[in-house]
């Protein structure tokens, strides 16, 4: 039996998953799951820690509000959030994201955040291991020197100093990285639809999931 109350969203980085996963929750009142901060936690941890159990102690102490419309997460009473969007943590979670002792870690929370109330789950293997059985499944994707331009736009914001052809490069190989691996791999679910947002405004496309998220809910 599919879920109806699903939706996932997976693709490469900079494709317009976060935006997108964003304002679907905001329009449907779902809950969101924004799982490549989650990894970014869990590898904030571990760099703390050096194995894993130890960083999923870490990790069980943060506290995580997905409820709000955007996810934050906070150590203690400090949030941590913008902290974890840094490139050095994406690149350390891309490459502890590749080990097994780290999704398992991760597996259970990421599941028990469906409920009723809805989910939108944003990530590399959502569609394909974590929710297998949702009704509505998107694959995003975009050229990546459109995705390299918006994380430009997205770090610059951040206050982070960085170059154009670093960060196309950068992209390039993380991309290769989650497609190469053997566990979860960046690959569309056979039951996904592929969006390409190079072309589209962020409203276009949220209007393009809404028409395929109210097919999909109908078919069922
Ligand atoms: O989406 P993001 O850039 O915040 O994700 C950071 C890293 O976490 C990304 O390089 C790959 C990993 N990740 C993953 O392996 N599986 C997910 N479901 C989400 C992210």
């Amino acid at each position: 039996m599919k879920n109806k109350k699903i939706i996932t969203i997976d693709g490469p980085s900079a494709s317009g998953k976060g935006l997108l996963a964003k304002e679907l929750a905001k329009q449907l009142n779902f809950i969101l799951l924004d799982s490549g901060l989650l990894y970014r936690a869990y590898s904030y941890c571990f760099e703390k820690a050096h194995n894993h159990s130890e960083a999923m102690e870490l990790f069980s102490q943060l506290k995580i509000d997905g409820v709000t419309g955007a996810m934050a997460v906070y150590e203690k009473e400090n949030n941590i959030t913008q902290l974890l969007r840094h490139e050095n943590i994406a690149k350390a979670a891309s490459k502890l994201s590749s080990l097994k002792e780290t999704r398992n870690n991760l597996i259970s929370f990421q599941r028990s955040l469906a409920s009723s109330h809805g989910l939108i789950a944003d990530g590399r293997d959502m569609g394909t291991v974590v929710f297998p059985d949702a009704a509505t499944k998107i694959f995003l994707i975009a050229d990546v020197e459109v995705r390299a331009q918006r994380r430009f736009l997205e770090l610059q914001n951040n206050d982070q100093g960085v170059n154009m052809r670093d960060l196309i490069e950068d992209i390039r190989l993380r991309d290769e990285a989650d497609r190469a691996r053997e566990i979860s791999p960046l690959v569309p679910a056979l039951d996904s639809i592929e969006v390409n947002s190079s072309l589209l405004t962020p409203h276009e496309v949220l209007n393009k999931v809404l028409e395929i998220y109210k097919e999909r809910i109908k078919e069922i």
